[in-house]
């Protein structure tokens, strides 16, 4: 599976085949707002939930009273996505968002809002790496340099991951329900169309060029390779680290392609409260932390498996450490 093309014979793989067609079909949703508690005391933090699954993922815990970090690069996205969500909520709702303003593409302003949320909270019980940038018709790089999608999608979580870290493992160590601290890392089934073992190693940033699907393909499967990693990584604190497909939803995240395309794909596509009941899924459901952390879920809320090659090099060939010590390289001196 070293190829340049290892996907090509993963595509053919039926297992793989058998379970990318209940991804873009799933079955009915059995775990939802329905199966949650009361989340009053309950701290949240939702990175790009300003729209699509993000905003309804809010919503949800909003409803359950709990205190929701709203990350968004703006006041006004923020204003706006709390119109939304308070919108008909009920009056006895003692539910809370607050702002956490950042741009994933500009490494200082994460630094700036890891330190700002590390000084108002004691705790965060889960952390939702949701965010997300696919094409975009102007800008190819961050702020920083980095190719657009490696560098908001990976590299701004990675160093949002690093600051917070230390607190989500002393909130899970100190949790009165094993397992229940979770970091969920927001990846896709766009994961089949990545390089082998998912990341160009040679060229993260794809200097001479790529397609905008391989690259945004390289960014989710470094998603699922950061997640099993952390899960390692933390294996002791007992925080529990995910990576998910949300599922084909009408959100945002087409905006960018050519309207025939959004036209097809709306076709096979959910609304969005949908992807939040695979996140809340990957945030609540009951699991064995020593079994299950650093796996993968999938539409709209099951364990499935992330591309066979793309396993084989975080479970055999040390990929989740290659990728983890190439993003603290990559970090040094940028925040
Ligand atoms: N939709 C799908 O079919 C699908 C399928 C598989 C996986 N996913 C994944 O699901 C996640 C959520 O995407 P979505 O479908 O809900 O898309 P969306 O509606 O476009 O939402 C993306 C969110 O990310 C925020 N964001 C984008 N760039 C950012 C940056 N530089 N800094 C901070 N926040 C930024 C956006 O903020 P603004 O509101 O300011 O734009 C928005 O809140 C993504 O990780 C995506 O890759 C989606």
């Amino acid at each position: 599976m070293g190829s340049r093309f290892g996907w090509c014979y993963e595509l053919l793989s039926l297992n793989l085949l058998r379970q990318s067609l209940t991804e873009v079909a799933p079955p009915k949703p059995q775990f939802t707002e329905f199966n949650l508690p009361d989340l009053a005391g309950k701290i949240y933090v939702v990175t790009g939930a300003t729209n699509g699954v993000g905003r309804e993922l809010a919503k949800i815990l909003y409803l359950r009273n709990a205190i929701v970090y709203v990350g968004s690069r703006s006041d006004a996205r923020f204003y706006q996505t709390a119109v939304y969500i308070k919108t008909n909520a009920p009056s006895d709702c003692t539910g809370e968002l607050r702002l956490l303003k950042m741009d994933l593409s500009d490494l200082p302003t994460v630094k700036n809002v890891a330190e700002k949320l590390l000084s108002e909270v004691k705790r965060i019980d889960t952390i939702w790496y949701n965010a997300g940038v696919m094409g975009h018709p102007t800008l190819n790089t961050t702020v920083q340099g980095f190719e657009l999608h490696w560098g908001t999608n990976v590299v701004g979580h990675f160093l949002l991951n690093k600051l917070l870290t230390p607190l989500l493992a002393e909130s899970a160590r100190s949790a009165s329900v094993k397992g229940s601290v979770r970091a969920i890392w927001v990846a896709s089934d766009a994961t089949l169309f990545a390089p082998s073992q998912g990341i160009n190693w040679e060229d993260v940033n794809f200097s001479k060029g790529a397609l905008q699907m391989t690259k945004y393909a390289q960014s989710k499967a470094a998603a699922v390779i950061l997640a099993y990693e952390l899960s390692k990584r933390e294996a002791d604190s007992g925080l529990v680290s995910l990576s998910l497909n949300p599922g084909h939803l009408i959100t945002g995240m087409q905006e960018n392609r050519p309207k025939w395309l959004q036209k097809l794909g709306n076709l096979v596509s959910y609304h969005p409260k949908y992807g939040a009941y695979t996140e809340i899924f990957a945030a609540f459901a009951e699991l064995n932390p020593e079994l299950q952390s650093g796996g993968y879920v999938i539409p709209w809320g099951r364990f499935g498996s992330p591309r066979g090659d793309i396993v084989d090099g975080y479970t055999n060939k040390g990929t989740g450490t290659r990728l983890w010590d190439l993003l603290d390289a990559q970090i040094v001196g940028q925040a």
